[in-house]
């Protein structure tokens, strides 16, 4: 089975998600800079104030994706641990807390039914939550908590992106029912139930993940055994910030 915790294994990994990550980082802000009502993909009614607190969690968003996805550099941890600190700190008080507190009205006004309503508003919950989690662990120098934490955080805010693909494959399952006796050419219900059902399979699937991944590392799996030992390597514990 692949060793994620080998550093080949890591790279290729942290590769292919910052690909990912900033490909989908740039199309999603491609509507919004410079900010343009016109441009909106969100159809906000011509609605000036609801725009602009859209833009604002946009633009928080976009400083946690980005702040986020460069605190799981090793190279950033180890070689410049105040840099890892300061972009920490960017992330939760210029990211994801201002583009939560923003999401309550956002979500309130967001037209796409009661239960990816409710998907929004458990997202941002676990948004919080696990933030809080990570930054009190961090505070007390409970590093290996605050990793854990970070982790499960991280894959809260990459589900807003990876719930676009999931978006894509529900529209494609939803679409092809369109005549069916569920849908019977309501479109307004379908958009419905791509979003919602998008949004849900998106958390679920990245929070099941990364859970996965890391009761394997406490079970020491993912470790390389240590040479000539012939047994597993016991879980690790990290005792420092980097
Ligand atoms: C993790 C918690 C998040 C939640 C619960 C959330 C929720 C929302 C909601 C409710 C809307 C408005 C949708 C509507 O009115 O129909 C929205 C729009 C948007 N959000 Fe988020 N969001 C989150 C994170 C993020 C992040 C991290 C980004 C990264 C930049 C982001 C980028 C966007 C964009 C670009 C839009 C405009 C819609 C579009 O053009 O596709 N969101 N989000």
């Amino acid at each position: 089975m692949t060793q994620l915790n080998q550093p080949a294994t890591r790279a290729k990994w942290l590769i292919a998600l910052s690909v990912f990550t900033l490909a989908a980082l740039g199309y999603l802000l491609s509507a919004y800079v410079p900010p343009d009502i016109e441009n909106s993909r969100v159809d906000v009614h011509g609605d000036r104030v609801r725009y602009w607190l859209l833009v604002g969690h946009i633009g928080f968003g976009a400083v946690a994706t980005a702040a986020g996805l460069a605190q799981f550099w090793p190279a950033l941890r180890r070689r410049r641990p105040a840099l890892h600190r300061w972009t920490g700190r960017a992330y939760f008080f210029a990211g994801i807390f201002p583009s939560s507190i923003l999401l309550i009205p956002v979500a309130a006004m967001s037209e796409s039914g009661l239960s990816n309503m409710a998907g929004l508003y458990a997202q941002t919950v676990l948004w919080v939550w696990t933030g809080v989690a990570g930054l009190r662990a961090a505070r007390a120098r409970r590093y290996a908590d605050h990793r854990e934490w970070m982790i499960r955080n991280y894959a809260v805010t990459l589900a807003a992106l990876t719930s676009r693909l999931w978006g894509g494959a529900m529209a494609l399952i939803v679409f092809a029912q369109a005549d069916s006796r569920t849908y019977q050419g309501n479109t307004v219900a379908m958009i419905h139930d791509i979003a919602s059902s998008g949004l849900w399979l998106s958390l679920l699937f990245n929070l099941i993940a990364v859970e996965v991944h890391l009761q394997r590392r406490k079970s020491g799996a993912g470790e390389p055994a240590p040479a000539g030992s012939g047994r597993r390597r016991r879980p690790s514990r990290a005792s420092s910030p980097v």
